[in-house]
C-alpha cells in the first residue's frame, strides 16, 4: 500500500463537531454561548467552513474572510483545534448562474438547477479553476494559523456521473488509454451483441445498460474523475500548507468510488458513520454490520482512522430515527475507537435555524443547550476520550482477511443472472464478517488489487464474481504457500471486462471442481446440506441453503457437505481442495449465520487461530483491542440489550475509566462498554 509523507499522528484521541458558526453570525450571543458549551463538551476540535463558499466569496472575486478569521482566533484561544474545509462541496448560486457548465448533466441529457450540495461536474474546468482560486486563497491565510489541525477537503465526494459533453469528452480520452483501438473496445465489450458496434469513438454513451463492460467502465471512469477532481483540488493545499496533513470524509461504499484507490492520496482516511441503532429487534446485527465499515476504513491504509461525522442522537433523513436509548452513545462512539478510531466527531455541533436539516440532531439543541441528555452523552464520551489519551494506536495484525472489493460489487450489481433478486454483496460480505465478530477474532478487509497476501492465515472471498487482473494468481499462491481459502457459489465466472470465462475458470485449480450449472432457489424452495460423517472440521448435522446452488464436478476437491434435497441430493455442497501447503473451501450453497458461525469456529481451531479472549463470548458481545507502545487496550461491548457476563482470561486488568483492578469476570450493562489495561505488558499484542 502507497503510503502519503504526511502521516497524521493526533497526541490525543480528537472529540468534535460539523461547526457552522457562519449561519450564526447575526446571534452574536449564541456564538459566545457555543464556545463555553464546547469546553464543557470536552470537545478539542471543529470541522469549520464545510458549506461555506457563498460566505467566503458573496460575489464573484470579492472575499470575505473577517467572519473565518474571527472563527479562528476564538477556537484557538479556546484550546480548540480546527479541521478547515474547502467549499466545493456545494457551490453558491451566483456561480451556478454564471457558469451553467459547473452544474451537472443527467442521462437524459437535462442540465440540473442550482439545488443542493454535492452535484457539481467533475470534469468543468471553470469549476475545476474556481475551487483552485478558493484554495489557494484559504492555503495561504490560514496555512500557519495555529488552530489549523488538517484540511477537510470538499464533503462526502461521490461518483454518480454527469453527462455533459465534458465529462463524455474525458470519458472517450479514458477509453483510448484503456484499450488502444476501438476493436480492442469491441471485442471487451462484446458489442456485435444486439449490433452495438461502435466504429467512431463518438458514438459511446454510457446510458446503455445492455452493454455491461461499457456501464462497468463509466462507473469505473467516474471513480477515477472525482479522484482526479480531488487531486486538482489538493494541488494548491500542498503547493502552500506541505507540512499539513488532508482528509476528506468517506462514506459507506455506495457511492461509486473506489476507496481502495482512493485512500492512497488521503494522509488519514476519515468517514461518516450513521448506523441506524434501535431500528431491528435486535441491536447486535446493526453492531456488527457497523464494525464490518469501521474496520473497511481502518483497512484501506491499514491505520488508524477518523470518524468524522456522526449523529450525536437522530438524523432526520432515515425514514425513521430513534434517540439513542442510555448507554447508546458511549457504546457507539467507544466501538470506532475500538476498531481504530484516533477520534470521534458528530454532525452537527448545533442545530441549524432552517433549511432541511433543522432537525436533524446535533449536541446542542434548538432549546437547550447543556440541560439535555445528548448534551451529557457527548460530555461523556468527551471526559473517557480523554482518559484514553495519548492515541497513536494501531491495531494487531489481522490473520484473517475478507476480500471486499467495489469494482467485483458493480460488476455484479449490472450482472442479470439467473436470479438477479438479493444477490446482497455487502450484505453477504457482513454475515461471513459476523462469525469473527461472534468469536472476537479480528479481520482485515482486502481489496482485490492486494498484493501481500502473506500476513494472512485465513482469506475469504465471497461472491468473487469478477477476477480482476492477477487475483486468482495470487490467490493460488497463498494457498500454495500454506493459506487457507474460502470460496462460495457466484465466483470466478468473468474477467476483468467482464467477459465470461470460457472453457475453464481461473479458479479451477483451486478449487479442484468446475461448477456446471448454479440452482436458485425462491422463497418456499428447501434444500439444506448436511455434513460428512467424521469431517475434516468435526462439524455435524445439516444446515439450510437458500438463494443460490452451485451443481459441481468434484475433481480433485473431497466434499465436506452434501447436499440434502431435489435432483442433486447427494452431491456436493461444501468441498475443501488440498494445494501445495494450504486448502480452499468452496461454500457452493448460500449458508445461514448459524452454519457460518460452526464453520468458522471450527477452522479457527483447525487453524489455531487467536481470539481476543479464550472463553466464548455471549451473544452481542464482542472483544476487540488496540495497543499504543507497550500498553494493551481491550474493548468489550455489549450490543444486547441485556446484561452480560464476560469471562476474562487470567490477567489482571485495570478499568481504564475507573482505574479500577479487576480479574475473573465483568458483567456489561444493557448496550455497556468497557475499556481494560491488562497489567502483563506482553499479552494482546
Ligand atoms: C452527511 C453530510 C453532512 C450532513 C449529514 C447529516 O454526512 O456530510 O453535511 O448532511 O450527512 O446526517
Ligand atoms: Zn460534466
Amino acid at each position: 500500500m502507497k503510503q502519503t509523507k504526511h502521516r497524521f499522528q493526533p497526541k490525543f484521541l480528537l472529540h468534535g463537531a460539523d461547526y457552522n458558526y457562519e449561519q450564526w453570525l447575526d446571534y452574536p450571543d449564541i456564538l459566545a454561548e457555543d464556545f463555553r458549551l464546547m469546553q464543557e463538551a470536552h470537545c478539542n476540535v471543529m470541522n469549520v467552513g464545510i458549506f461555506a463558499w457563498a460566505m467566503l466569496e458573496p460575489a464573484e472575486g470579492l472575499y470575505q474572510f473577517d467572519w473565518l478569521d474571527r472563527l479562528l482566533d476564538s477556537l484557538h484561544g479556546n484550546g480548540i483545534q480546527a479541521i478547515l474545509a474547502t467549499p466545493s462541496g456545494a457551490k453558491p448560486p451566483w456561480m451556478s448562474q454564471a457558469y451553467p457548465e459547473i452544474r451537472r448533466v443527467d442521462e437524459y441529457g437535462r442540465r440540473e438547477p442550482h439545488r443542493q450540495r454535492h452535484n457539481h461536474c467533475p470534469t468543468s474546468p471553470v469549476y475545476r479553476q474556481k475551487v483552485r482560486q478558493i484554495n489557494t486563497l484559504l492555503a495561504e491565510r490560514y496555512g500557519a494559523h495555529p488552530a489549523l489541525l488538517m484540511w477537510h477537503v470538499s464533503n462526502e465526494y461521490n461518483a454518480h456521473g454527469c453527462h455533459c459533453d465534458l465529462c463524455y469528452a474525458a470519458f472517450r480520452e479514458w477509453l483510448r488509454n484503456r484499450y488502444g483501438s476501438l476493436d480492442a473496445l469491441n471485442h471487451a465489450w462484446w458489442t456485435t451483441f444486439w449490433s452495438h458496434r461502435y466504429t467512431d469513438w463518438s458514438q459511446i454513451e454510457p446510458v446503455d445498460i445492455s452493454i455491461h463492460g461499457l456501464m462497468l467502465d463509466w462507473q469505473r471512469f467516474n471513480s477515477d474523475q472525482v479522484l482526479d477532481f480531488f487531486l486538482a483540488e489538493i494541488e494548491p493545499l500542498r503547493a502552500s500548507t506541505p507540512e499539513v496533513p488532508l482528509t476528506t470524509n468517506f462514506m459507506r461504499p455506495d457511492v461509486g468510488l473506489d476507496y481502495w484507490r482512493f485512500a492512497e492520496h488521503v494522509d488519514v482516511v476519515a468517514w461518516d458513520s450513521y448506523p441506524r441503532w434501535h431500528s431491528q429487534p435486535e441491536e447486535w446485527p446493526v453492531g456488527v454490520e457497523t464494525a464490518f465499515y469501521h474496520d473497511l476504513h481502518r483497512s484501506y491504509k491499514k491505520q488508524p482512522f477518523l470518524l468524522m461525522e456522526s449523529t450525536p442522537s437522530v438524523t432526520n433523513w432515515q425514514g425513521i430515527s430513534r434517540p439513542k436509548k442510555p448507554n447508546m452513545h458511549l457504546l457507539s462512539a467507544m466501538q470506532a475507537v475500538a476498531h481504530g478510531a484516533d477520534g470521534v466527531q458528530y454532525f452537527q455541533w448545533r442545530q441549524s435555524r432552517g433549511g432541511e436539516e433543522k432537525f436533524h440532531g446535533a449536541v446542542v439543541s434548538h432549546i437547550n443547550g447543556r440541560h439535555t441528555r445528548v448534551f451529557q452523552d457527548v460530555q461523556n464520551v468527551g471526559a473517557c476520550l480523554a482518559q484514553l489519551s495519548p492515541a497513536t494506536a494501531v491495531s494487531p495484525q489481522a490473520e484473517v482477511a475478507l476480500l471486499y472489493d467495489f469494482q467485483n460489487e458493480w460488476a455484479l450489481q449490472l450482472a442479470q443472472l439467473q436470479r438477479s433478486e438479493e444477490k446482497l454483496y455487502q450484505e453477504r460480505c457482513i454475515a461471513h464478517y459476523q462469525s469473527f465478530w461472534q468469536m472476537g477474532i479480528p479481520v482485515d478487509l482486502i481489496s482485490s488489487a492486494a498484493t501481500d497476501l502473506s500476513p494472512y492465515r485465513l482469506i475469504i472471498a465471497p461472491m468473487l464474481y469478477m477476477l480482476r487482473d492477477g487475483i486468482a494468481e495470487r490467490l493460488e499462491t497463498f494457498v500454495r504457500q500454506g493459506g487457507t481459502l474460502i470460496l462460495t457459489y457466484l465466483s470466478g465466472l468473468v474477467d476483468t471486462s467482464d467477459l465470461c470465462f470460457i472453457g475453464s475458470s481461473p479458479l479451477r485449480p483451486l478449487l479442484g471442481l468446475w461448477v456446471e450449472q448454479t440452482d436458485v432457489l425462491f422463497a418456499h424452495d428447501v434444500q439444506t446440506m448436511a455434513l460428512e460423517a467424521d469431517n475434516e472440521l468435526g462439524l455435524t448435522g445439516s444446515y439450510p441453503v437458500t438463494h443460490y446452488a452451485d451443481i459441481v464436478h468434484m475433481e480433485t476437491a473431497v466434499p465436506v457437505a452434501r447436499y440434502g434435497h431435489d435432483y442433486y441430493a447427494g452431491q456436493a455442497a461444501l468441498t475443501v481442495n488440498q494445494l501445495g501447503d494450504g486448502c480452499c473451501y468452496y461454500i457452493a450453497g448460500r449458508p445461514d449465520g448459524r452454519f457460518l458461525l460452526d464453520f468458522y469456529a471450527a477452522l479457527g481451531k483447525k487453524l489455531g487461530l487467536a481470539r481476543t479472549l479464550q472463553a466464548p463470548l455471549p451473544l452481542g458481545v464482542t472483544a476487540q483491542r488496540r495497543r499504543h507502545s507497550d500498553q494493551a487496550t481491550l474493548f468489550l461491548m455489549n450490543f444486547h440489550s441485556g446484561s452480560q457476563i464476560i469471562e476474562l482470561d487470567s490477567d489482571v486488568y485495570t478499568d481504564a475509566m475507573t482505574q479500577e483492578q479487576l480479574n475473573g469476570r465483568v458483567e456489561l450493562e444493557p448496550f455497556g462498554v468497557c475499556v481494560l489495561y491488562p497489567d502483563r505488558k506482553e499479552s494482546l499484542q
